[in-house]
């Protein structure tokens, strides 16, 4: 980046920190009054609405913020990485989980076109799924009632979330998620599972993540009691046809895909197998027609109409400026119920860097915390903390207008409700004046009353955005998921970050690996630190 471009950026920054600063005591709800806000700073795709006028944003620090984004060359980038260029620069690879869902495209990798590899695994992928679910392929106790994915990490948040997401429309075989290295994991798992109609899915990436290669080993004698070629049962997607062979899983269900493919943006492919397992090929088609669509409008829409843009620019200001230091994702929507913690990776994993691309050290935050729960089951639990703690916690709420349970559309009501309740809450908030009022009308007087009233204020401005979709299907899903990988481009892009790569994890699994053999009792723990030896004796001694 040339000197000048980082100065512009610096000063945007410098700016957008100014701006926050004049209008930080303005409320948010004097904002809405300007009866233009709530469609000024809202946008619609397809059917899909996001309003984030419940923000102190407004149109000064817009144009600061989209300047930042012109100032790094968003267009260009985003180009670069939907043609196949190694925009992931510290491990040399193109990051192309977008191929997965366009199909018909052509993108040239290293020379090559990838595309007809991508749609031929994808053409095997369907007939398999096809021939599972239609009982033509069987276990030895004949049509699988049951699959256990076994993957941690991008091969089990996307899979697990998605089909959990998906449930109105599972008509396959069920599906199973284990991932922790914990033994109570797959001990549980299995429990109760016939091995002779489940089918086991080995999914990772690499195909030497331990937990997994060691699930694996565990469900494969587990298979072993009662079925004569257990490895036969089992099912593989990685990038190494190699590993999975020494496995022993037959090539005719191993399903590949390319290092491009991020594990954290890889749902959209083989590791998806569970999905399309469940939900059938034409539902899971239908969910990369949603991720297709929503990178078409990311790569059409004008920043100031575009969702991904927009979202990242709101997860910019509250973080990068305003500081709050994490953000909730809160789904009005049970089914959603994994999506937090598939954000937690895609966003942290991808944006939670100490360095920009060149090695040098970030001039801003890096990605913020990302956590939630669904609603209404938050609001009995942690809403609490957002509404009078003395912290503020942007929240980004998620409704969908339409319920799949025509029967209880009188429950989907009390839903929706609550979840704009919410909203408006906590911009609305309650003042000692409000508060001290209702207080006086159940009779507190003097100091008790002042005293109890001042439990009862809210203080409000605080910030959210509600997207609101019209029913969870398997396209708005798509788009959703789409969004968010989009978002965190947008915002890794403008802080210089390499959102694909994930070095940080490395250092805790090289540590863990030195520590077996000391657990194991085979080495001792004399270079250690006091701490860790002190833990290593309390947790190797014998219990009395
Ligand atoms: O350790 C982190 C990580 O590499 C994630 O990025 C990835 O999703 C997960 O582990 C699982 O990796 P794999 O699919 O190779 O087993």
């Amino acid at each position: 980046m040339t000197l000048g471009r980082m100065k512009t950026i610096k000063s945007i920054w410098e700016q957008l920190k100014t701006r926050q600063e004049q209008t930080a005591d303005r409320r948010i709800a004097e904002l809405l009054a300007d009866g233009a806000r709530a469609a000024g700073f809202s946008v619609r795709h397809g059917e899909l609405l996001f309003d984030f006028s419940k923000t102190n944003i407004d149109a000064g620090a817009m144009s600061l913020l989209s300047g930042l984004v012109d100032a790094v060359d968003l267009d260009a980038r985003r180009d670069a990485m939907f043609s196949g260029a190694a925009i992931n620069e510290t491990e040399g690879r193109a990051v192309l989980h977008t191929a997965l869902r366009n199909l018909d495209a052509s993108v040239v990798v290293d020379g090559r076109d990838v595309m007809p590899d991508v749609r031929a695994t994808h053409a095997r992928i369907q007939a398999f799924v096809r021939d599972v679910r239609s009982g033509k392929i069987q276990g030895q106790g004949g049509a699988y009632t049951d699959i256990v994915n076994i993957g941690i990490g991008g091969s089990d948040l996307g899979p697990a979330m998605v089909c959990l997401a998906l449930a109105p429309y599972a008509d396959g075989p069920r599906c199973h998620f284990v991932s922790n290295i914990d033994g109570a994991h797959i001990a549980d798992t299995l429990r109760g599972l016939n091995p002779e109609t489940t089918m086991v899915i080995v999914a990772s990436k690499t195909f030497t993540t331990v937990e997994t290669m060691t699930n694996a080993e565990t469900a494969l004698a587990w298979m072993a009691t009662k079925v004569s070629t257990p490895a036969g049962q089992f099912a593989a997607v990685s990038t190494s046809a190699d590993k999975t062979a020494a496995f022993g899983i037959d090539a005719a269900r191993v399903f590949g895909f390319e290092d491009w493919v991020g594990g954290r943006y890889s749902v959209w492919g083989p590791i998806g197998l569970s999905v399309m397992l469940a939900v059938g090929p034409e539902n899971f088609d239908a969910f990369l027609a949603g991720g297709a669509d929503m990178d078409a409008h990311f790569r059409q829409a004008a920043p100031a109409r575009n969702l991904p843009v927009l979202l990242a620019l709101v997860g910019l200001w509250h973080h990068q400026v305003c500081g709050y230091p994490t953000r909730a994702v809160l789904p009005y929507d049970q089914r959603l119920s994994r999506l937090p913690a598939y954000l937690q990776q895609l966003e942290m994993e991808s944006n939670g860097k100490r360095v920009a691309m060149d090695g040098s050290d970030l001039e801003t935050a890096s990605g913020p915390v990302v956590w939630g729960e669904p609603g209404t089951n938050g609001q009995h639990a942690f809403y609490q903390l957002i509404h009078q703690g003395t912290g503020v916690v942007p929240c980004e709420f998620i409704v969908a207008r339409e319920g799949h349970e025509p029967n209880l559309a009188h429950q989907h009501l009390l839903l929706l409700s609550n979840c704009l309740a919410q909203s408006e809450a906590l911009m609305r908030g309650r003042s000692l004046a409000e508060a001290t009022a209702i207080m006086a009308r159940k009779g507190l007087t003097g100091a008790e009353l002042d005293r109890q009233a001042r439990h009862r204020v809210f203080p409000g401005n605080r910030p959210s955005t509600t997207l609101a979709i019209p029913k969870l299907t398997p396209f708005t899903l798509g788009q959703i998921i789409a969004l968010y990988e989009h978002r965190v481009f947008v915002e890794g892009v403008v802080l210089g970050i390499n959102s694909y790569d994930q070095w940080g994890v490395e250092l805790g699994k090289e540590l863990a690996l030195a520590l077996q053999p000391i657990l194991e009792g085979r080495e001792d723990a004399a270079a250690k630190d006091a701490s860790t030896r002190q833990l290593v004796d309390y947790l190797t001694a014998v219990p009395s």
